[in-house]
Protein backbone atom coordinates (compact mmCIF):
# COMPACT_ATOMS: atom_id res chain seq x y z
CA UNK A 1 0.00 0.00 0.00
CA UNK A 2 1.50 3.61 -0.37
CA UNK A 3 2.43 5.25 2.81
CA UNK A 4 0.54 8.49 2.36
CA UNK A 5 -2.66 6.89 1.12
CA UNK A 6 -5.47 4.94 2.85
CA UNK A 7 -5.64 1.37 1.79
CA UNK A 8 -8.10 1.17 -1.56
CA UNK A 9 -8.41 -2.36 -1.07
CA UNK A 10 -9.80 -1.66 2.38
CA UNK A 11 -12.43 0.58 0.80
CA UNK A 12 -13.26 -1.83 -2.21
CA UNK A 13 -14.29 -4.45 0.83
CA UNK A 14 -16.18 -2.19 2.83
CA UNK A 15 -17.62 -1.15 -0.45
CA UNK A 16 -18.12 -4.08 -1.53
CA UNK A 17 -20.27 -5.38 1.95
CA UNK A 18 -22.05 -2.25 1.12
CA UNK A 19 -22.93 -3.34 -1.90
CA UNK A 20 -24.22 -6.94 -0.61
CA UNK A 21 -26.64 -5.04 1.95
CA UNK A 22 -27.81 -2.78 -0.83
CA UNK A 23 -28.50 -5.41 -3.31
CA UNK A 24 -32.90 -7.42 -3.38
CA UNK A 25 -31.80 -10.52 -3.52
CA UNK A 26 -28.45 -10.63 -1.33
CA UNK A 27 -29.20 -8.41 1.46
CA UNK A 28 -30.48 -10.80 3.89
CA UNK A 29 -27.20 -12.21 4.03
CA UNK A 30 -25.56 -9.10 5.80
CA UNK A 31 -26.60 -8.90 9.37
CA UNK A 32 -28.40 -5.70 10.46
CA UNK A 33 -25.74 -4.50 12.80
CA UNK A 34 -23.48 -5.32 10.56
CA UNK A 35 -25.46 -3.51 7.89
CA UNK A 36 -25.93 0.01 9.70
CA UNK A 37 -22.48 0.11 10.88
CA UNK A 38 -21.01 -0.25 7.21
CA UNK A 39 -23.56 2.18 6.16
CA UNK A 40 -22.74 4.55 8.30
CA UNK A 41 -18.95 4.56 8.23
CA UNK A 42 -19.88 4.60 4.34
CA UNK A 43 -21.24 8.13 5.12
CA UNK A 44 -18.08 9.46 5.96
CA UNK A 45 -15.63 7.42 3.21
CA UNK A 46 -17.23 7.81 -0.02
CA UNK A 47 -17.19 11.34 -0.21
CA UNK A 48 -17.46 13.83 -3.65
CA UNK A 49 -19.69 12.21 -6.35
CA UNK A 50 -19.62 8.97 -4.67
CA UNK A 51 -21.48 10.41 -1.27
CA UNK A 52 -23.58 7.57 -0.30
CA UNK A 53 -25.58 10.65 1.32
CA UNK A 54 -27.47 11.43 -1.62
CA UNK A 55 -29.33 9.15 -4.15
CA UNK A 56 -27.77 10.15 -6.93
CA UNK A 57 -23.87 9.23 -5.18
CA UNK A 58 -25.78 6.29 -4.40
CA UNK A 59 -26.28 5.35 -8.05
CA UNK A 60 -22.96 5.99 -9.01
CA UNK A 61 -21.16 4.11 -6.03
CA UNK A 62 -23.67 1.11 -6.82
CA UNK A 63 -22.50 1.48 -10.93
CA UNK A 64 -18.72 1.31 -9.84
CA UNK A 65 -18.82 -1.34 -7.31
CA UNK A 66 -20.38 -3.15 -9.76
CA UNK A 67 -18.69 -2.77 -12.57
CA UNK A 68 -15.40 -2.77 -10.43
CA UNK A 69 -16.69 -6.57 -9.09
CA UNK A 70 -17.45 -7.86 -12.92
CA UNK A 71 -13.77 -6.65 -13.42
CA UNK A 72 -11.97 -8.25 -10.31
CA UNK A 73 -13.29 -11.36 -9.44
CA UNK A 74 -17.52 -12.32 -9.52
CA UNK A 75 -18.76 -13.39 -6.36
CA UNK A 76 -16.07 -11.09 -4.57
CA UNK A 77 -18.82 -8.89 -2.47
CA UNK A 78 -20.49 -11.88 -1.27
CA UNK A 79 -17.46 -13.72 -0.58
CA UNK A 80 -16.59 -10.40 1.93
CA UNK A 81 -19.73 -11.18 3.68
CA UNK A 82 -19.40 -14.65 4.40
CA UNK A 83 -15.96 -14.53 5.38
CA UNK A 84 -17.21 -11.66 7.98
CA UNK A 85 -19.84 -13.43 9.00
CA UNK A 86 -17.64 -16.56 9.47
CA UNK A 87 -15.30 -14.97 11.50
CA UNK A 88 -18.05 -13.19 13.53
CA UNK A 89 -18.82 -16.34 14.47
CA UNK A 90 -15.20 -18.07 16.04
CA UNK A 91 -15.09 -14.90 17.87
CA UNK A 92 -18.58 -15.00 19.39
CA UNK A 93 -17.48 -18.76 20.03
CA UNK A 94 -14.09 -17.73 21.54
CA UNK A 95 -15.58 -14.94 23.59
CA UNK A 96 -17.90 -17.40 25.16
CA UNK A 97 -15.42 -19.96 25.90
CA UNK A 98 -13.36 -16.99 28.00
CA UNK A 99 -11.61 -14.64 25.74
CA UNK A 100 -11.15 -11.45 27.66
CA UNK A 101 -9.16 -9.45 24.45
CA UNK A 102 -9.73 -8.96 21.00
CA UNK A 103 -6.97 -7.60 18.64
CA UNK A 104 -8.18 -6.99 15.01
CA UNK A 105 -4.96 -6.50 12.81
CA UNK A 106 -4.88 -4.59 9.26
CA UNK A 107 -8.37 -4.43 10.17
CA UNK A 108 -9.69 -1.13 7.44
CA UNK A 109 -13.25 0.28 7.84
CA UNK A 110 -14.37 -3.35 8.70
CA UNK A 111 -17.06 -2.78 12.08
CA UNK A 112 -16.20 -6.05 13.96
CA UNK A 113 -14.50 -4.26 16.68
CA UNK A 114 -17.11 -1.91 16.93
CA UNK A 115 -19.94 -4.55 16.93
CA UNK A 116 -18.38 -6.56 20.25
CA UNK A 117 -17.17 -3.20 21.66
CA UNK A 118 -20.81 -2.81 22.03
CA UNK A 119 -21.73 -6.04 22.77
CA UNK A 120 -19.47 -6.76 25.34
CA UNK A 121 -18.29 -3.75 27.24
CA UNK A 122 -16.13 -5.36 29.17
CA UNK A 123 -13.48 -6.97 26.76
CA UNK A 124 -10.26 -5.14 26.04
CA UNK A 125 -10.79 -4.27 21.66
CA UNK A 126 -7.38 -3.45 20.09
CA UNK A 127 -7.41 -2.15 16.28
CA UNK A 128 -3.99 -2.16 14.45
CA UNK A 129 -3.91 -1.07 10.96
CA UNK A 130 -1.80 1.48 8.91
CA UNK A 131 -1.47 4.84 10.10
CA UNK A 132 -2.81 6.09 6.50
CA UNK A 133 -6.04 3.71 6.75
CA UNK A 134 -6.65 4.41 10.77
CA UNK A 135 -6.51 7.97 10.70
CA UNK A 136 -9.77 8.09 8.40
CA UNK A 137 -11.69 5.30 10.08
CA UNK A 138 -10.71 6.93 13.46
CA UNK A 139 -12.21 10.14 11.95
CA UNK A 140 -15.31 8.51 11.15
CA UNK A 141 -15.73 6.56 14.54
CA UNK A 142 -15.54 10.24 16.11
CA UNK A 143 -18.78 11.17 13.75
CA UNK A 144 -21.15 8.02 14.99
CA UNK A 145 -23.60 8.86 17.56
CA UNK A 146 -22.25 5.72 19.63
CA UNK A 147 -18.99 5.94 21.61
CA UNK A 148 -16.66 2.98 21.36
CA UNK A 149 -14.91 3.05 24.98
CA UNK A 150 -13.36 0.11 25.05
CA UNK A 151 -11.84 0.09 21.47
CA UNK A 152 -8.57 1.76 21.13
CA UNK A 153 -6.88 1.94 18.09
CA UNK A 154 -2.77 1.56 17.39
CA UNK A 155 -1.54 3.05 13.95
CA UNK A 156 1.25 0.94 12.96
CA UNK A 157 2.98 -0.18 9.75
CA UNK A 158 4.06 -3.93 9.58
CA UNK A 159 7.41 -3.38 7.29
CA UNK A 160 8.58 -0.97 10.18
CA UNK A 161 8.76 -3.06 13.32
CA UNK A 162 6.88 -6.30 14.93
CA UNK A 163 3.43 -6.34 16.20
CA UNK A 164 4.87 -7.81 19.59
CA UNK A 165 6.54 -4.36 20.08
CA UNK A 166 3.93 -2.18 19.14
CA UNK A 167 1.53 -4.29 21.56
CA UNK A 168 4.21 -4.82 24.41
CA UNK A 169 4.82 -0.64 24.54
CA UNK A 170 0.96 -0.34 24.66
CA UNK A 171 -0.89 0.22 27.91
CA UNK A 172 -3.81 -1.61 26.28
CA UNK A 173 -2.58 -4.46 25.62
CA UNK A 174 -1.85 -7.28 28.40
CA UNK A 175 -0.02 -10.64 27.15
CA UNK A 176 -1.47 -12.66 30.06
CA UNK A 177 -5.15 -12.38 29.12
CA UNK A 178 -6.37 -14.60 26.94
CA UNK A 179 -6.77 -13.11 23.31
CA UNK A 180 -8.06 -13.32 19.87
CA UNK A 181 -6.22 -11.89 17.00
CA UNK A 182 -8.32 -11.56 13.87
CA UNK A 183 -6.13 -10.79 10.47
CA UNK A 184 -8.72 -10.86 7.67
CA UNK A 185 -7.56 -9.94 4.48
CA UNK A 186 -4.24 -8.74 5.49
CA UNK A 187 -1.26 -11.26 5.16
CA UNK A 188 -1.12 -11.37 1.41
CA UNK A 189 0.02 -8.18 1.90
CA UNK A 190 3.13 -8.74 4.04
CA UNK A 191 6.12 -10.61 2.89
CA UNK A 192 7.13 -14.01 4.63
CA UNK A 193 9.41 -12.05 6.67
CA UNK A 194 6.66 -9.82 7.96
CA UNK A 195 3.88 -12.51 8.33
CA UNK A 196 6.53 -14.76 10.30
CA UNK A 197 7.08 -11.75 12.69
CA UNK A 198 3.37 -11.16 13.24
CA UNK A 199 3.25 -15.71 13.99
CA UNK A 200 6.10 -15.02 15.88
CA UNK A 201 5.15 -12.46 18.39
CA UNK A 202 1.34 -13.84 18.63
CA UNK A 203 2.85 -16.94 19.70
CA UNK A 204 5.35 -15.59 22.50
CA UNK A 205 3.92 -12.89 24.27
CA UNK A 206 -0.03 -14.09 24.52
CA UNK A 207 -1.22 -16.43 26.66
CA UNK A 208 -1.13 -20.26 25.86
CA UNK A 209 -5.17 -20.19 25.14
CA UNK A 210 -4.90 -17.34 22.76
CA UNK A 211 -6.46 -18.15 19.04
CA UNK A 212 -5.45 -16.53 15.77
CA UNK A 213 -8.24 -16.34 13.38
CA UNK A 214 -7.12 -15.83 9.31
CA UNK A 215 -7.83 -15.57 5.80
CA UNK A 216 -5.23 -16.03 3.08
CA UNK A 217 -5.19 -16.42 -0.26
CA UNK A 218 -3.76 -19.29 -2.29
CA UNK A 219 -1.60 -19.13 -5.46
CA UNK A 220 -2.77 -21.82 -7.93
CA UNK A 221 -1.19 -21.85 -11.36
CA UNK A 222 -3.62 -22.38 -14.12
CA UNK A 223 -1.81 -23.23 -17.29
CA UNK A 224 1.29 -21.44 -17.82
CA UNK A 225 4.53 -19.77 -16.30
CA UNK A 226 2.34 -16.37 -16.48
CA UNK A 227 -0.77 -17.12 -15.30
CA UNK A 228 -0.73 -17.25 -11.73
CA UNK A 229 -4.22 -16.91 -9.93
CA UNK A 230 -4.98 -15.75 -6.56
CA UNK A 231 -8.03 -17.82 -4.58
CA UNK A 232 -9.17 -16.73 -1.18
C1 LIG B 1 -7.87 -5.65 2.04
S1 LIG B 1 -7.74 -4.56 3.43
C2 LIG B 1 -8.61 -5.55 4.61
C3 LIG B 1 -9.39 -4.70 5.57
C4 LIG B 1 -10.27 -5.47 6.55
N1 LIG B 1 -9.51 -6.40 7.36
C5 LIG B 1 -11.38 -6.18 5.85
O1 LIG B 1 -11.21 -7.36 5.49
O2 LIG B 1 -12.44 -5.56 5.64
C6 LIG B 1 -6.04 -4.72 3.91
C7 LIG B 1 -5.69 -3.98 5.19
O3 LIG B 1 -4.31 -4.24 5.49
C8 LIG B 1 -3.70 -3.03 5.91
N2 LIG B 1 -2.26 -3.09 5.61
C9 LIG B 1 -1.67 -3.38 4.42
N3 LIG B 1 -0.33 -3.26 4.53
C10 LIG B 1 -0.07 -2.89 5.83
C11 LIG B 1 1.11 -2.61 6.55
N4 LIG B 1 2.31 -2.65 5.98
N5 LIG B 1 0.99 -2.24 7.85
C12 LIG B 1 -0.22 -2.18 8.44
N6 LIG B 1 -1.39 -2.44 7.81
C13 LIG B 1 -1.31 -2.78 6.50
C14 LIG B 1 -4.42 -1.93 5.15
O4 LIG B 1 -4.29 -0.67 5.78
C15 LIG B 1 -5.85 -2.46 5.12
O5 LIG B 1 -6.59 -2.00 6.21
Amino acid sequence: MKKNKPSSTALFVSNGLWWVANHPGLSIEIPERMRTLNHEMMKYLNLGIFSTQNRFGRCLLKFKTSLMQKFAIPGFYLHFALRKRCIDDHVGTAIREGAEQIIVIGSGFDTLSLRISQDFPNLKIIEIDHPATQKPKSKAIYRFDEAFKNLHLLPHDFTECSIHELLLQSEHYDSSKSSVFVAEGLLMYLDEKEVRGILDGIRLHSSSDSRFIFTYMEVFNEGGANSNVLHP
